[in-house]
């Protein structure tokens, strides 16, 4: 879960970096996606690269939540809290299914059309109030779940000292909510 999760933070970058040049044009990004589509054979590998570490994360984490479940074969009478237990972690699989449930309909939205015209593409999308309620909830759920995911991600890789601890703490506000201000902004600009 960790080493795919920081793939996907660091797809997330790349998408975030990618998609800020809207809010210096529609020109500006659809010159970013011609020249992202200039190179097939990258978007090719990539492409397939990140599915292949989306399905690897999700099948993952549901085969988690199931051996979570089997190993308390029934439910406490009552929902011990604490203060690593936050309802951040406690509802993973449930905001990991709803980003799912968006990469469906985004996807599916985005490769809508020709690529050529996929800033016409993204002007048409977030001319619903609808769908930019939508895409905002989204963004609020992924970064309730980064919040948690962002933490796990670093005490699996072990950086976990007293020294950075209060640094790590503070990432694991800092780096979803960058996400969320940067893609929620987004289609704000459209409105
Ligand atoms: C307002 C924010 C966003 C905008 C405007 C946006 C826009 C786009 C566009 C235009 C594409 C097609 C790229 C191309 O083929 O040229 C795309 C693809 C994609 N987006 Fe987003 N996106 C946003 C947020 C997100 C978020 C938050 C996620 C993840 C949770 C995400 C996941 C993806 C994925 C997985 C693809 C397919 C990549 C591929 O081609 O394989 N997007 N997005």
């Amino acid at each position: 879960m960790a080493g795919t999760g920081s793939c996907l933070v660091l797809f997330l970058c790349s998408h975030a970096a990618g998609n800020a040049t809207l809010f210096h044009s529609l020109r500006l990004f659809q010159a970013y996606a011609n020249q992202l589509h200039g190179h097939p054979m990258i978007i090719y590998v990539l492409s397939k690269g990140l599915f292949l570490t989306f399905a690897i994360h999700i099948i993952t984490g549901i085969l988690l939540f199931w051996q979570n479940r089997k190993a308390r074969d029934h439910k406490y009478k009552v929902q011990k809290r604490t203060v690593k237990m936050s309802q951040a972690s406690r509802t993973m699989i449930y905001s990991g299914l709803f980003i799912l449930l968006y990469l469906i309909i985004h996807t599916s939205a985005v490769s809508f059309g020709d690529h050529e015209t996929i800033g016409l593409t993204i002007s048409y999308l977030f001319s619903s109030p609808l769908v930019i309620l939508f895409y905002i909830t989204a963004f609020i759920v992924l970064a309730i779940h980064l919040s948690h995911g962002f933490w796990s991600m670093l005490q699996t890789f072990g950086v976990n000292h007293p020294k950075y601890n209060k640094l790590t703490g503070w990432l694991t506000y800092i780096v979803p909510i960058s996400f969320l201000l940067i893609f929620g902004a987004i289609p704000l600009l459209f409105i």
